[in-house]
């Protein structure tokens, strides 16, 4: 599929067949996902896959903050993919101090990048992917056992689709872009 292609058709898929995901579709989709930009190449994103099911759906259960929707996502999904950020490198100093007067917001913007990348790659992998960002990060990072020094980025949902939802409403360029 065509770069722009894959872009316009990937979809955020909430439904999954039953179908397993293997260790190997998931280190091919990391295996491109590593590829995306990030601050000075520093690459601080990690992937935790969680396909042992009992753990799922002890996630699904407590990690969610009484948001259903996202509880049923991850329960249906054969895969969740914690996305993890090493914190204080990206957009900052080797002493630690920020580069820039936006703080912590790089190493977001990264795991943004990072996360997008995922969700393209599995598209054109033909698996469906969801970003959820309504989760209880302490929750998430206590029942994983995280490391002090990284926090939870995302949570994304990863899949063969069991649904081929429309597009929804993309603004126009007229809204997007201003050239001066
Ligand atoms: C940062 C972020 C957080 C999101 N959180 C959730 C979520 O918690 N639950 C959910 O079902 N979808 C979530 N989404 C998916 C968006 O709802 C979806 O991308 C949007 O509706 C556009 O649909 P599309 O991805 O099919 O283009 C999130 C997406 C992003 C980028």
């Amino acid at each position: 599929m065509d770069t722009i292609r894959c872009i316009k058709t990937r979809r955020s898929i909430r439904r999954f067949t039953d179908e397993p995901i293997t260790a190997e579709q998931i280190a091919r989709v990391v295996s491109a996902a590593a590829y995306a930009p990030s601050w000075k190449n520093s690459q601080t994103t990690r992937y935790t896959a969680v396909v042992d099911p009992e753990l799922k759906q002890c996630l699904a259960r407590e990690c969610m903050m009484g948001f259903s929707h996202n509880e049923g996502i991850t329960k249906g999904a054969p895969a969740l993919i914690v996305v993890r950020t090493v914190e204080g490198r990206s957009g900052y100093e080797r002493d630690g101090s920020p580069t820039t007067s936006k703080g912590s917001h790089w190493q977001s913007f990264d795991a943004g990048i990072a996360s997008a990348t995922f969700c393209l790659a599995a598209h054109e992998l033909g698996l469906g992917t969801v970003i959820m960002g309504i989760f209880d990060e302490k929750k998430v990072a206590s029942l994983l056992g995280l490391s002090e020094g990284e926090s939870v980025s995302a949570l994304i949902a990863l899949g063969h689709p069991d649904e081929e939802p429309d597009t929804p409403k993309k603004k126009n360029v007229e809204d997007l872009l201003e050239i001066r």
